[in-house]
């Protein structure tokens, strides 16, 4: 608890019960003197497991919201009226987006526009003095800029999920450009750390090595990828909320890409410091001596990103913000915590209804035993669930 401090801004943050939204919110509280109001509809990743704590600080209040529901968040803003918005309520499982694009539209378009003009019509309540603190952070990925071909140009969005992501920035920069608010968007590449959603690589790879379980490892592993620590990913926000330029769009990254195979390897071996695999009985049961034996090359991801062009110099010089945490360290970091904390990821695994199946390869539910029969269709064709 911060002492002898006036609490004189306010966060409003959607999404406040998932991975990146629960550390943000945690990160909030603890340092800075902020009242933080969160919602979230408890989708899937999103859980009150991951936020129960924060309830023992009183500068913190939940409301359970659907971003598509205007009145419910009309009503929570004229009453918080929030001096800083950080929009962190979607769909981010590009693997999902491929199989159920619709509620990616949905939550990540539809949702953006809701959270976005509700939170312009309360602007017009505020005093001059308020409308000067008031910044609104949408947090967004590299997805939506796409690949970069050889010439390092982005190629733009390869899946839905990365479409509605794009999407969602336009209208955030749209409420920037057309109404002159203070809207900005801060995109980041992957991230890693506490209260990660199971279906990720980093608790995926941790929960196979422990159960001597296969780890799929997506077309050659050549895709490259730039690593953060949710903690820095929230320090970015943080300072975009506080200094960013408004219609900005910044890009966070490390600078240091690693290939799928390359970071499931240093995966694995943070696994094995911890937990070796020589005195892991599943390991030994299912035959296996050396977690690296797990890793199976499977089919891989339609329109499966091989790399991001992601230019921090922006965040690096105008929000002063850097990365603190070394690649090892976070990795060390977020597999000790996977390792802690099982019966949370069953839990979530549990709630999501997933059940280890393969996602994203763009086969209706319904439609996916028969399909699963026939074969994966081959890359050059359409893909018809
Ligand atoms: N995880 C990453 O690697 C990563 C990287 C870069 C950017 N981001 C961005 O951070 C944001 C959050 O990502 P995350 O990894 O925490 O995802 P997450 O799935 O863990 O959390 C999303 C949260 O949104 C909530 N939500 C979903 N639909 C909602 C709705 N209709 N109304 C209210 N709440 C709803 C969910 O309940 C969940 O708590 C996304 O915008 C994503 O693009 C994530």
């Amino acid at each position: 608890m911060i002492r002898g401090v006036i609490m004189s801004e306010t966060y409003f943050v959607t999404g406040g019960a998932g991975f990146v939204g629960s550390n943000f919110v945690r990160y909030l509280l603890k340092n800075t003197a902020a009242r933080v109001v969160v919602v979230d509809k408890f989708v899937r990743t999103g859980s009150w497991e991951n936020i129960a704590a924060c309830e023992k600080d009183p500068r913190f209040s939940f409301f359970e919201v659907d971003t598509a529901d205007g009145r419910a968040l009309r009503a929570i803003l004229r009453t918080a009226k929030p001096t800083k918005v950080v929009h962190l309520a979607g769909e981010t499982s590009v693997d999902r987006s491929i199989d159920e694009a619709r509620i990616f539209m949905k939550t990540n378009v539809g949702g953006a526009f809701e959270v976005a003009q509700q939170c312009r019509q309360v602007l017009s309540t505020y005093d001059d003095d308020k409308l000067a603190r008031f910044s609104f952070v949408h947090a967004s990925t590299m997805r939506a800029a796409g690949p970069v071909d050889a010439n390092g140009e982005a190629l733009g969005p390869t899946s839905p999920g990365a479409a509605s992501a794009l999407a969602a920035e336009s209208i955030i920069l749209s409420y920037y450009r057309t109404y002159k608010l203070p809207y900005l968007v801060v995109r980041s590449t992957n991230l890693m750390g506490p209260w990660q959603s199971p279906e990720r690589l980093l608790p995926l790879v941790v929960a196979r090595a422990l159960t001597g379980t296969t780890i799929p490892l997506y077309g050659d592993g050549s895709a490259r990828r730039d690593w953060l620590f949710v903690d820095d990913y929230c320090s970015g926000l943080l300072a975009a909320a506080k200094r960013g330029r408004y219609g900005a769009v910044y890009e966070l990254g490390r600078g240091e890409p690693l290939s799928s195979r390359e970071v499931v390897a240093k995966v694995l071996a943070a696994v094995e410091a911890e937990k070796p695999a020589a005195k892991n009985e599943a390991m030994q049961l299912a035959g296996y001596t050396d977690y690296v034996q797990l890793v199976t090359d499977v089919d891989d991801r339609p329109g499966h990103d091989a790399a991001y062009r992601t230019v921090s110099s922006a965040a690096r010089d105008e929000l002063g913000w850097r990365p603190q945490k070394s690649l090892e360290e976070s990795i060390t970091k977020s597999v000790r915590w996977v390792l802690q904390n099982q019966p949370w990821s069953q839990h979530i695994v549990e709630q999501s209804g997933w059940q280890g199946e393969r996602l994203g390869l763009g086969i209706a539910p319904m439609d996916s035993e028969k399909r699963i029969a026939a074969g994966s269709p081959p890359s050059n064709r359409p893909i018809v669930p």
